[in-house]
């Protein structure tokens, strides 16, 4: 089973951005405690600030993984080039939030990744994307 994870642009910075809104913990010690749970998934990571990186990204992986977890960050609120991304490549998606974008200034309940997604995952810190990768396995 192989699952990656794609952060897109300033979640490089979690642990020292935001540290009210999206946490004290940088995401390379989360993903430390992620690959020692679940040791049966072979895990890649990836970031970008960089919008057509990610795009690279998802068609490098989206014909040959099993799923991915996906948070856009600011660019799912912009980037209808990553929502086709993802409606071409084969590999499901889960998209995931750490903050409740839905409770947070108007121009974040947009999503242009949302409608292309296997499901979304918001508001739930950095448990979301835990949930996302057991929804992939539960459908292995
Ligand atoms: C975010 C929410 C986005 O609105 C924001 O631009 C981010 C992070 C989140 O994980 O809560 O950078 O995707």
């Amino acid at each position: 089973m192989k699952i990656a994870i794609i952060n897109g642009p300033n979640l490089n910075l979690l642990g020292k951005r935001e540290t009210d809104i999206y946490g004290n913990m940088p995401f390379e010690k989360f993903f430390d405690q992620l690959k020692a749970k679940y040791p049966q998934i072979t895990f890649s990571y990836y970031q970008s600030n960089i919008e057509g990186e990610l795009i690279n990204e998802l068609q490098r992986i989206g014909y040959d993984y099993d799923g991915i977890v996906l948070n856009p960050a600011g660019y799912t609120h912009t980037s209808v080039a990553i929502g086709d991304a993802i409606a071409a490549i084969k590999t499901p998606v889960v998209e995931v939030h750490i903050s409740n974008v839905h409770a947070r200034e108007d121009f974040r309940k947009l999503s242009h990744v949302s409608g292309k997604s296997a499901g979304s995952i918001f508001g739930l810190g950095l448990k979301g994307y835990e949930l996302a990768i057991e929804y992939l396995l539960s459908q292995k």
